[in-house]
């Protein structure tokens, strides 16, 4: 089929299949360990985050082969900035070698790419360079990807509301549905799944209004080393969860 992802390679390992009907639609990534992953091995931390880009590829296939319609990966957020200059700088380099990089296979592969976050903060070629990945992928339906890149959940909502505002809203008419079809994700459904490697149990400021709901789940394995298989383990543990929403 043109423009489909070969969901594995030849010798990939097959998988119990999931059952659908219980498969999260979003699922959204705190990909956190690159530098940890780097200092076991005696590396800059810089070699840790390109390590960290290895994996995508197959991250992204792996969610088609599984069902997942929405993929939400958190690249760098509002206080990533406080990192010192250089990895800063790295982290700009990585997302322009991604995009050199994977662009041409990912549009191929049907893949619709989208930025939430400020990108006005980020130098003007990088700003180009990501307006023109949205604008070529914006027509594939096959999976979403949302990179949240200078994302910052606070920053999001104090953006929605100010755009309420100045919409001239009446205080009465701002609903929970207002609010959010203000944010980044107004055209995607919240995440049903939160995944964060390396084993901290924290958010970061990712997501905070959407993930409400959202099932949590964080292995130990750092980011780079976080592949399809474990992906997969990561849906077992969803599709397991009783998710109430309050009710009995
Ligand atoms: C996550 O890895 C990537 C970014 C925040 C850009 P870290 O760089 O936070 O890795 P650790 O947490 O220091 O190991
Ligand atoms: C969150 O990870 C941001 C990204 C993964 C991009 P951090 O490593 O920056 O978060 P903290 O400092 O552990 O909270
Ligand atoms: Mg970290």
């Amino acid at each position: 089929m043109p423009g489909s992802i070969q969901t594995t390679s030849m010798n990939a390992k097959s998988l119990p299949p999931l059952p659908a009907d219980k498969l999260p639609v979003h699922v959204a990534m705190i990909m956190d360990g690159n530098g940890r992953w780097a200092k076991q091995r005696g590396l800059p931390r810089l070699a840790g985050h390109r390590a960290g880009t290895e994996n995508l590829r197959e991250i992204l296939r792996a969610a088609v082969e599984f069902g997942v319609r929405v993929v939400t990966i958190y690249a760098f957020s509002t206080e990533n900035w406080g990192r010192p200059q250089a990895e800063v700088e790295g982290l700009m380099g990585i997302l322009r070698d991604v995009i050199d990089r994977e662009l041409y296979e990912l549009h191929e592969e049907g893949v619709q790419l989208r930025h939430i976050g400020e990108l006005e903060q980020v130098e003007p070629a990088l700003q180009r360079k990501v307006r023109e990945a949205i604008e070529l992928t914006r027509n594939n339906d096959r999976l979403i990807l949302n990179v949240a890149f200078n994302y910052g959940g606070r920053a999001e909502i104090v953006r929605a509301l100010q755009e309420i505002i100045r919409e001239g809203y009446s205080p009465e008419a701002v609903t929970e549905d207002v609010v959010s079809q203000h944010l980044y994700t107004c055209t995607v459904p919240d995440p049903d799944l939160i995944i964060r490697t390396s084993g901290e149990l924290r958010l970061s400021n990712f997501l905070i209004w959407q993930s409400a709901y959202a099932e949590y789940y964080f292995p130990d394995v750092f980011w780079p080393d976080f592949n399809r298989e474990e992906f997969y383990k990561a849906l077992v543990h969803y599709v397991e969860r009783d998710r109430r929403y309050g009710k009995v």
